[in-house]
């Protein structure tokens, strides 16, 4: 490999242990949340600065919804006062943003902000930031079946022609290349329903700092050990 680092093109990060952050810390969950934004902006300029071009973060999931009302609210009212205070920053730095995830169950509100700043960002060519905010794997396969079967019976699209490249390209990550990497904070060893389909021949990574202590020292520690696996693909 010489002095040439490999680099993934793709990292997926599932933020955990936030709540037990702030437990430890004598403080309330919603604490841990906030100190979580925080970790987020860190990650996106550590990505940025290692050459990384696609940052997917799992911030809430389909099951996330099941939390009390009064935590859900709380991440929803972050999520919106987030990207009031982000876009700017995130527009000067070339980010764009990318929303993937269920629509149909967002206030009014938090739907503008996801559309506002999707929009502002659209331009962005240094790195794609993809947030995937009520998002299941589950979900997202089983609606990307829908979409195939409406094809299906409605003739555009023959049986025999499905491919790998069909379901690809029906999940919401269409336009973005497989995880080369994932990472779970807070020492958890399982995806808890993301990217199944995409993480495929991912590299995965568990280390035991809860996400609000994971920081740019840690983002360019994970970003060593990737560098020192070798993927082989099933190949030798
Ligand atoms: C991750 O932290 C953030 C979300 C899932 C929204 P958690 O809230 O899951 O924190 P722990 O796992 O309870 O510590
Ligand atoms: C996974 O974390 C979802 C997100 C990080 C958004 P959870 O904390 O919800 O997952 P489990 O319940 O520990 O598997
Ligand atoms: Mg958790």
């Amino acid at each position: 490999m010489g002095n040439s680092k490999q680099v993934p093109t793709h990292v997926a990060i599932i933020m955990d242990g936030n709540g037990r952050w702030a437990k430890a810390q004598g403080k309330e969950r919603y604490e841990g949340h906030i100190e979580g934004v925080d970790s987020v902006r860190e990650a996106i300029k550590a990505a940025r600065r290692n050459g990384v071009r696609y940052l997917t973060l799992y911030a809430f999931s389909t099951e996330n919804w099941g939390r009390p009302a009064e935590e859900v609210n709380a991440l929803m009212e972050l999520f919106c006062k987030s990207v009031i205070a982000e876009t700017d920053e995130l527009k000067a730095q070339g980010v764009r943003v990318v929303i993937i995830g269920r629509r149909d169950r967002f206030s009014e509100r938090v739907c503008s902000h996801l559309e506002q700043i999707e929009s502002a960002t659209a331009e962005g060519k240094e790195l794609t930031f993809v947030l995937a905010f009520d998002y299941s794997s589950r979900d997202e396969i089983t609606t990307a079946v829908k979409s195939i079967a409406r094809r299906v019976a409605a003739g555009e699209l023959k049986v025999e022609d499905i491919c790998e490249q069909t379901i690809s390209q029906s999940l919401y990550t269409a336009a973005i290349p497989d995880p080369d990497f994932i990472i779970r904070t807070s020492g958890e060893c399982r995806l808890s329903n993301f990217l199944l389909w995409q993480a495929s021949y991912a590299e995965m990574y568990f280390p035991q700092v809860m996400w609000p202590d994971f920081k740019q020292n840690e983002f360019d520690k994970a970003l060593e050990v990737y560098a020192g696996r070798e993927r082989r693909y099933g190949k030798l």
